[in-house]
């Protein structure tokens, strides 16, 4: 049974999920929290190596292949590593999980949104966040923030993409229970302020 709680950081990349989940485990660390922090696509070995696939700049994979090796990553994951940290009562912090899915599968590449919940159902085993928080910056930090960093296959897509995908984390988090907006163009410290203050206000 799950007694731990789970959290999701979700936003596109570069938006301050890394700097913003290892300041948050620092935190729950100090308050005695028994914590895991995992990624995806990725988070076992298994995963990781379909991450890398998945990420590799120059591969070509069509779209709904994309869509099977995510949600074969989270598969793995989820029942793997997620679920068994879950039951044993650990707070567990994921950077992306399902809304990743939907926002760049589905709002992105424009596969039937139906399709992609049906299938995050099956590979999350039915396991929904208590708590999501979207990170979304405006576009110009995109290339600010990624200046030195190296591009991988999804961050080569281009400006109209990154749009799709942020009108669909914004219509995610309407309708998604327990998702919060946050600015993610503010100081990371005030950022990780109102992180702190939201899951206060879930007892988390
Ligand atoms: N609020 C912020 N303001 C300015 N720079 C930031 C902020 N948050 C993160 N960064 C920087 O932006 C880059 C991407 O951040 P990162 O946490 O790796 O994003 P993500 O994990 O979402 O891809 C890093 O160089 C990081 O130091
Ligand atoms: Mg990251």
């Amino acid at each position: 049974m799950k007694k731990g709680k789970f959290i999701v950081l979700e936003g596109p990349d570069r938006c301050g999920k890394s700097t913003q989940a290892k300041l948050l485990i620092n935190y729950l660390i100090e308050q005695g929290k028994d914590v895991l922090l995992t990624r995806e696509p990725g988070g076992t070995d298994t995963a990781e190596r379909i991450r890398q696939m998945v990420l590799e700049p120059g591969v070509n994979i069509t779209p709904m292949a994309e869509l099977f090796l995510y949600e074969a990553s989270r598969a793995q994951h989820t029942q793997e590593k997620i679920l068994p940290a879950l039951e044993a009562g650990k707070t567990v912090i994921c950077e992306r999980y399902t809304m990743s899915t939907c926002a760049y599968q589905g709002y992105g590449r424009g596969i039937d949104l139906k399709i992609i919940d049906t299938l995050n159902k099956i590979a999350t085993l039915g396991l929904t966040p208590d708590l999501t928080l979207v990170f979304l910056m405006s576009d110009k930090y995109f290339t600010e923030r990624g200046e030195y960093l190296f591009s991988d296959r999804l961050e080569q897509e281009d400006l109209a993409f990154r749009q799709k995908m942020r009108q669909g984390y914004l219509d995610m988090i309407q309708r998604t229970p327990n998702a919060y907006l946050v600015d993610a163009d503010k100081h990371i410290n005030d950022i990780q302020v109102q992180v702190r203050q939201l899951l206060n206000k879930h007892q988390i």
